[in-house]
């Protein structure tokens, strides 16, 4: 049997909703208390204990940081009961550490499961990221383009005008060019102060209203918001960019030669995977954990890249036991 076969992703994408869930219902405590670091451990260490239950021999692969830097998750480190497939993960425990200290829109836990060798094992730099939700045929738009040829491009394959399409940038100095650029053609922008997987996602979500992501951000994000777009259908291209001899050693490290190379969604993630998300704070994706007395509730989108299944699912706890 190969390992892509025993890759149990039908059973294990219910498994993993229920390590996403508790990682929001952890951190949700923290929501508007202003305190980053405390709201990324309580998700840390409430997705650590779920993945321990699970029986799967996973290996973290996108994680917290390197082992010498995360005591918790950290590249390598193993997870799950040990009897059962052996799997990588890719993980953001809380995606958005600043947006649930401030309560802003769009902070979500997020995990990814493939088959061992699923996912590229990116270094804790940054990736220029693009993409583009379904339908279109692939290389419309490029990373070697200009952002005003990707919208141009983009508009005519959507058979619009660029006034017509929006992009999602994040709102950094770094992007004031970008942001210039993509505004000369007329185009709006959803500018967002952090959270680049749920900025992906937006492109294939129908109904939010955004058509294109670009700009850089953490490339083990850009490995994570790959996976759910090869769940949900869409493009997506990253490069590694690095800004000096440590971060091209993090790569090295990480058994990355080529560093000048660009990643297609699937080189990205190269075999099937299953995505797991929830909303920590409300926003356009997901709804934040809600509160009410007694009880708290959690929506998490599943979904398998194998069969191209999204599910949402409620959950209602009793509150006194989280
Ligand atoms: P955290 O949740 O770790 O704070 O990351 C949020 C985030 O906005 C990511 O979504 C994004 O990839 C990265 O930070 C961007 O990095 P920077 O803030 O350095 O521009």
């Amino acid at each position: 049997m190969t390992a892509s076969a025993d890759f149990k992703d039908r059973m294990l994408s219910l498994g993993l909703a229920r390590v996403s869930e508790a990682a929001a219902l952890a951190s949700a405590k923290l929501i508007g208390r202003g305190d980053e670091k405390a709201a990324d451990q309580a998700a840390v260490n409430a997705m650590r204990e779920q993945l321990n239950l699970l029986d799967i021999a996973g290996v973290v692969v996108i994680g917290e940081g390197e082992r010498d830097e995360a005591p918790m998750l950290y590249i390598g480190e193993e997870v799950g009961t040990g009897n059962g497939p052996g799997v990588d993960i890719a993980l953001d425990p809380l995606e958005g550490t600043t947006l649930t200290a401030k309560d802003m829109p769009n902070a979500l836990t997020v995990i990814a499961m493939g088959p061992r060798g699923s996912m590229l094992h990116a270094p804790d730099v940054y990736m220029d990221k693009l993409a583009i939700g379904p339908g279109y045929s692939e290389g419309i738009v490029t990373l070697e383009m200009t952002p005003a040829q990707r919208v141009i491009a983009l508009a005519t394959a959507k058979g619009c005008t660029p006034q017509d399409i929006t992009v999602c940038i994040l709102e950094r100095p770094r992007h004031e060019e970008i942001i210039a650029q993509v505004r000369e053609t007329g185009a709006a922008i959803r500018l967002i102060t952090d959270g680049d997987v749920a900025g992906v996602m937006h492109c294939a979500e129908p109904g939010t209203g955004i058509d294109m992501y670009m700009g850089s951000g953490g490339a083990p994000e850009g490995v994570l918001a790959a996976a759910a777009l090869k769940c949900m259908g869409g493009q997506m291209y990253g490069r590694l960019l690095f800004r000096n001899d440590d971060e091209r050693g993090r790569a090295e490290k990480a058994g990355i030669t080529d560093l000048d190379r660009i990643y297609t969604r699937d080189e990205m993630v190269t075999q099937d995977v299953i995505f797991a998300a929830t909303g920590v704070t409300g926003g356009t994706l997901l709804p934040g954990v809600k509160r009410e007395p007694g009880w708290l509730t959690t929506e998490t989108l599943i979904m398998r890249s194998k069969s191209g299944s999204v599910r949402r699912i409620n959950y209602r706890t009793p509150a006194d036991q989280h």
